[in-house]
């Protein structure tokens, strides 16, 4: 993967180079606030160091899942606003309401020197989604005709074979952005040379979204923590009964099966001992706490209970590296964050005592902001949660792939 430095050197300097950059600007919105800005501050220093050295600066990214049409609630405007605020009065940020086309070339054509602008959202293009690369090929060549160069930088897309993320690379010379390399940096210590004990803690919903990267993480990690929505599935497969929690049935033969390897191999699981259960998901359900192994057949569990948070604790008290991913229970609401809330607490108290820490994942990113924690309270926040999981997973990510090639 080449640097931006590399790139500028064969392109003779970027100064008056059209540069288009694929961001990951895919934060939460509530109408058009932002509620977790991390992803646009993390895409700043790539953006910044472009334009400082004189590029003219043109960024494209996605926002949610529109279906290759325009719709007004996944515009990237507010996006591109709070952007403005984060490079700096210095910086012209401009925004124009198209991806690719006439107004969008007007745009590029008016940026000076060291001037950023940002393209709609590349989602509300058919092309930039579509499965074969010919589908792809009319939209990739549409943007790399915007520039003479390609960064990548949007880390959290790098697992899809996406028009801006894989094509415009074979089209285009190019580099990685800082983020993308920062975080394939410490993805990458994670899954060669993790320091041991090596703990990982998975949370959220769903099993089935994360069998893959469960079944090579129990290969590599000493101790794997599980909370959140996924934990049922776990405790049914040790035949437990898990009332009205959610349940993935037809994933129980497959997690009985990871329970069996992780101890085949010594690798130690560490479920909840304790849930906090309610009679509906709602913030003002009645709710209280019960053992693991005896949830009532009318209950649902919505986060781990007191004692599991200090189970957890002392599974993570001598761990030298720990990645996090995913909440361990319902914590928008708030009787249910206190699993979520305890595992964040410790991660920072591990990172002060030295260790390295990773908090990989969408929710658990958000979550720790929200609790008032400091992006440097831990070792490293990932922006990327389903990227983050394949390359841990093994998997060969096509984004980053790409960029071992030349244009
Ligand atoms: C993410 O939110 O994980 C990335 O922005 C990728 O989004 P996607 O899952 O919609 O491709």
């Amino acid at each position: 993967m080449r640097t931006i430095d590399e790139l500028s050197q064969e392109l003779g300097g970027l100064a008056g180079r059209t540069v288009l950059v694929r961001s990951d600007l895919n934060v939460p919105l509530d109408g058009s606030t932002i509620t977790d800005d991390g992803r646009v501050r993390a895409s700043v220093p790539t953006i910044t160091h472009l334009a400082e050295a004189g590029a003219r600066v043109v960024v494209c990214a996605h926002l949610g899942r529109p279906k290759g049409a325009p719709e007004a609630k996944y515009s990237l405007a507010p996006v591109a606003r709070r952007l403005g605020e984060l490079v700096g009065e210095g910086t012209s940020v401009t925004f124009v309401e198209e991806t690719v086309g006439a107004r969008a070339a007007a745009a590029v054509a008016a940026l000076a020197d060291g001037d950023v602008l940002v393209l709609e959202n590349l989602r509300f293009n058919p092309g930039e989604t579509a499965k074969t690369d010919e589908e792809r090929a009319d939209f990739a060549h549409a943007l790399a005709d915007l520039a003479d160069a390609f960064v990548s930088d949007g880390f959290g897309v790098v697992h899809r074979a996406q028009a801006s993320v894989y094509d415009v690379a074979r089209l285009l010379p190019h580099a990685a952005g800082e983020l993308v390399r920062s975080e394939v940096e410490v993805m990458r210590r994670l899954r060669e040379d993790p320091q041991r004990p090596y703990a990982v803690i998975l949370g959220g919903a769903k099993v089935s979204d994360k069998l893959g990267v469960i079944e090579s993480l129990i290969t590599v990690a000493d101790r794997v923590l599980v909370g959140g929505g996924m934990v049922f599935t776990f405790l049914k497969a040790q035949g437990h009964e898990v009332g009205t929690s959610l349940l993935e049935e037809d994933q129980v033969d497959t997690v009985r099966g990871y329970l069996e390897t992780a101890a085949e191999r010594g690798v130690e699981i560490v479920l909840p001992t304790d849930i906090v259960v309610a009679d509906s998901f709602s913030a003002d359900a009645a709710h209280e706490v019960v053992a693991a192994d005896a949830i009532p057949a009318d209950r649902m569990g919505l986060d781990i209970g007191p004692e599991s948070e200090e189970v957890f604790a002392r599974a993570l008290a001598d761990a030298r590296t720990i990645f996090w991913n995913g909440p361990m229970g319902a914590f928008e609401m708030a009787p249910y964050a206190s699993g979520t809330r305890a595992v964040a607490r410790c991660l920072v108290e591990r990172t002060r005592d030295g260790a390295m820490t990773v908090v990989g994942g969408g929710d658990s990113a958000a979550a720790v902001r929200e609790f008032g924690h400091a992006d440097d309270d831990f070792g490293h926040i990932s922006t990327g949660g389903g990227a983050s999981l394949e390359y841990l997973e093994g998997k060969e990510l096509p984004g980053l792939q790409v960029l071992e090639e030349r244009a």
